[in-house]
């Protein structure tokens, strides 16, 4: 696991989208794998800005989304199919055709969820997964308590999720208790992860997900056991870290390696 750790979210973010730009320059018609949250949207405005410089192109980009609330329409303000149609899909050149984010509304989910398995699989598998972390660790939905090799499927949300996403509904009650969410097995075949984090409030997952022990009480540790995994900090998040001195020079040195390949 690769450590960046920036002053600011938006240096960190910068370089997270230096490695994304990289990737679909090298390869035009990657698989990307995209996350919502607050924390993502500083780098796809990274991303938008590459696009409008022509310094990269998503025209050949294929996407899938890891998760969705549960009984959300794809037109609800708070659906995270909403979210990335407003905060990247349609300010940058991908064919929206190409993009797939699970379907909140589905008939029978572990329909919805096969095929959204299978559709990756035949899309070759995910090229770059990018994450963010919830204050408890986790990475998608997967709260504490998932099984590390857990697939896609529908998940209960934790009280503290309920609380942290509260503010970005009108309030608490309105926040789904479910969602379908790519699981934490399925996430880690991706090719390379590129998670964020940003905040003091963020500071103990992240703590959690490099020094603490792998386990299904913080889901982000499993990233331990995976070969190609890069984080993005600011400061206050990686604040807790022990050995922070040393991450931050050796990702550094990693990061200028890769992106002078
Ligand atoms: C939700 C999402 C996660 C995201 C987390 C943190 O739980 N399912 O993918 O990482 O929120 O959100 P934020 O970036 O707003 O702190």
């Amino acid at each position: 696991m690769e450590i960046i750790i920036c002053k600011t979210k938006e240096e960190a973010s910068r370089k997270a989208a230096d490695l994304v730009t990289a990737l679909v320059k090298s390869n035009p018609k990657a698989v990307l794998g995209l996350a919502t949250g607050s924390t993502p949207v500083e780098m796809y405005k990274c991303l938008i800005a590459d696009n409008k410089a022509k310094k990269v192109s998503f025209k050949g980009v294929r996407s899938w989304n890891l998760d969705e609330y549960w009984g959300l329409p794809p037109t609800h303000d708070q659906s995270y199919r909403y979210f990335m149609d407003e905060n990247l899909f349609d300010s940058i050149d991908i064919v929206k055709k190409n993009t797939h984010v699970l379907n909140g509304l589905a008939k029978d989910w572990k329909k919805e969820v096969a095929s959204y398995e299978a559709a990756i699989k035949k899309a070759g598998g995910i090229d770059l997964q990018v994450l963010g972390i919830g204050s408890d660790g986790h990475i998608a939905f997967n709260e504490p308590g998932s099984s590390l090799a857990s697939r896609t499927r529908i998940v209960s949300l934790t009280p503290q999720t309920i609380k942290d996403n509260a503010r970005f509904f009108k309030k608490a009650a309105d926040v789904p208790r479910q969602a379908l969410s790519m699981g934490v097995g399925s996430i880690m075949e991706a090719k390379r992860i590129v998670l964020l984090a940003f905040g003091a409030n963020k500071a103990d997952a992240v703590k959690g997900m490099v020094e603490g022990g792998v386990s299904q009480f913080c889901t982000a540790s499993a990233l331990q056991m995976h070969q190609d995994a890069w984080v993005f900090c600011d400061a206050a998040a990686a604040s807790k870290l022990k050995l922070k001195k040393y991450y931050a020079w050796r990702g550094d040195e990693a990061l200028k390696a890769e992106l002078a390949d």
